[in-house]
């Protein structure tokens, strides 16, 4: 068992960022903003009040994720994806262009698609009184058009929302006015770019609908400080204090070093089973790190860049702490992604349409495969809160989520008071707020 004092030492050693080979601009840290220490008022996170005012100026301004590209691959290709009261239709275009539209009849508002599907298209044909369009949004046909005079012969075309692609997804935004995707990415693309997500296939795709904030589902990926709180497990081969946090314009991410021991962890010289398997896996002998489990976060780097040639991974494009520890970054209001070499593990949290308690989970994973490799796209999945189990960790993640919803609504509750290893949740409060605008704080 160690004591206080013996975690102190191992936290005040220091740490290795980036070893010989490979730098990369993508690992400097920048200057933390100073952003105060206030409390955080719990009513962003329960008032139905700031729910809607979060919506009309927040999520209607922003770029958000659609799908998937590979999803819709052909001309006609549709899927739909709902996010707050809003559905929407994206359809892969002849030029292969993605376009996007609000699923709404414009006759008498139904649905024209499933809110939940993907399917393949000549035209859109809304179900009640068969008003149709082609996939480009534009009018074909209105039965007994004669009969409304008002409509001159010719109905509303599909009311459209602006799609651009990056990392192979589409993102849209409601927003006429936004501007260009890769100008509200901002740096994103230029660290990320050398992972090739538009290279990694989607293996894994499900939403859970969670009882919580959508922010609190954010906040609960956005530090490491929960990790000796309810991860215990995660100590032998993650540490969690010498954590890089990095406030990147309206995103922001921090680096994670992996196969390397927390300085909590109690026992700092034996290699724990996860270290053995880990070490097996990158062809190494555990008992080479038997004393020093510290030593083996480098080894992995240096195995991966003597494969670096004959990999279909991009280990070539890698620094070298990329090869070995968890780079996690958050795109503004609610793309979270857990990036290493090999895969990629993505949380989007979306809001309930009208219930600030209540949220959408989408977890969706990616692998680069090898090219031989049998691929099927996998189906997507919806299930309520425990319902099924994400795997030990997400599961701790999830228990404790409504939890902390109950608590924010309880009026012995205040706020959020955030420390250091907080400072991401923080930062993302002060976006929220730039877009939202402080007359709105509810109480
Ligand atoms: S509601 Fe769509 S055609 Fe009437
Ligand atoms: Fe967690």
């Amino acid at each position: 068992m160690a004591t206080r004092d013996d975690i102190e030492h191992w936290k005040s050693l220091p740490f290795v960022r980036l070893n010989e080979g490979r730098q990369s601009k993508a690992a400097e840290k920048q200057p933390d903003p100073d952003l105060g220490f206030g409390t955080i008022p719990a009513s962003r996170y329960t008032s139905p009040a700031f729910h809607k005012a979060e919506w009309d100026r927040m999520w209607t301004r922003v770029w958000l994720v659609g799908g998937r590209e590979e999803l819709i691959p052909d001309a006609g290709d549709w899927m739909t994806h709902t996010v707050g009261p809003e559905n929407f239709i994206f359809a892969r275009q002849e030029d292969g262009s993605i376009r996007g539209f609000f699923n709404v009849c414009p006759h008498r508002g139904n649905r024209i698609l499933p809110t939940d599907g993907t399917g393949a298209a000549h035209s859109f044909k809304c179900g009640y009184h068969h008003w149709e369009w082609d996939v480009s949004g534009q009018h074909i046909h209105v039965p007994d058009i004669e009969t409304f005079p008002q409509l001159n012969g010719c109905t509303q075309h599909l009311k459209q929302v602006k799609v651009d692609t990056w990392g192979g997804f589409f993102w849209f935004s409601m927003n006429p006015d936004a501007e260009p995707l890769r100008d509200y990415l901002g740096v994103i693309p230029d660290h990320l770019d050398p992972y090739r997500f538009e290279d990694m296939k989607l293996i894994d795709w499900k939403t859970i609908e969670w009882d919580c904030n959508w922010k609190a589902s954010v906040d609960a990926f956005n530090e490491t400080y929960h990790v000796q709180g309810i991860h215990p497990e995660l100590l032998s081969w993650l540490d969690d204090w010498n954590v890089q946090i990095d406030c990147l314009g309206r995103h922001n991410r921090y680096i994670v070093p992996f196969t390397t021991p927390s300085p909590r962890y109690r026992d700092q010289r034996t290699l724990s089973e996860v270290m053995v398997g880990m070490a097996q896996l990158n062809g190494l002998d555990p008992a080479d790190f038997e004393g020093n489990p510290r030593g083996l976060r480098l080894a992995i780097q240096k195995a991966k860049r003597a494969k670096q040639d004959d990999s279909i991974y991009p280990y070539k494009d890698l620094s070298d702490d990329q090869l070995s520890d968890d780079y996690h970054y958050m795109i503004f209001p609610n793309f979270t992604m857990n990036i290493y070499g090999e895969t990629m593990l993505l949380f989007v949290s979306r809001p309930h349409p009208t219930d600030p308690n209540r949220m959408y989970y989408d977890l969706m994973n990616f692998a680069h495969l090898d090219k031989d490799q049998p691929y099927q796209i996998p189906d997507h999945q919806t299930y309520r809160h425990g319902q099924i189990s994400l795997g030990l960790v997400l599961d701790q993640d999830a228990h404790n989520l409504p939890l902390v919803q109950a608590g924010m609504n309880s009026s012995a509750y205040d706020g959020l008071i955030l420390g250091t290893q907080e400072l991401r949740i923080r930062h993302f409060h002060k976006t929220l707020m730039d877009y939202v605008g402080a007359d709105v704080d509810a109480d």
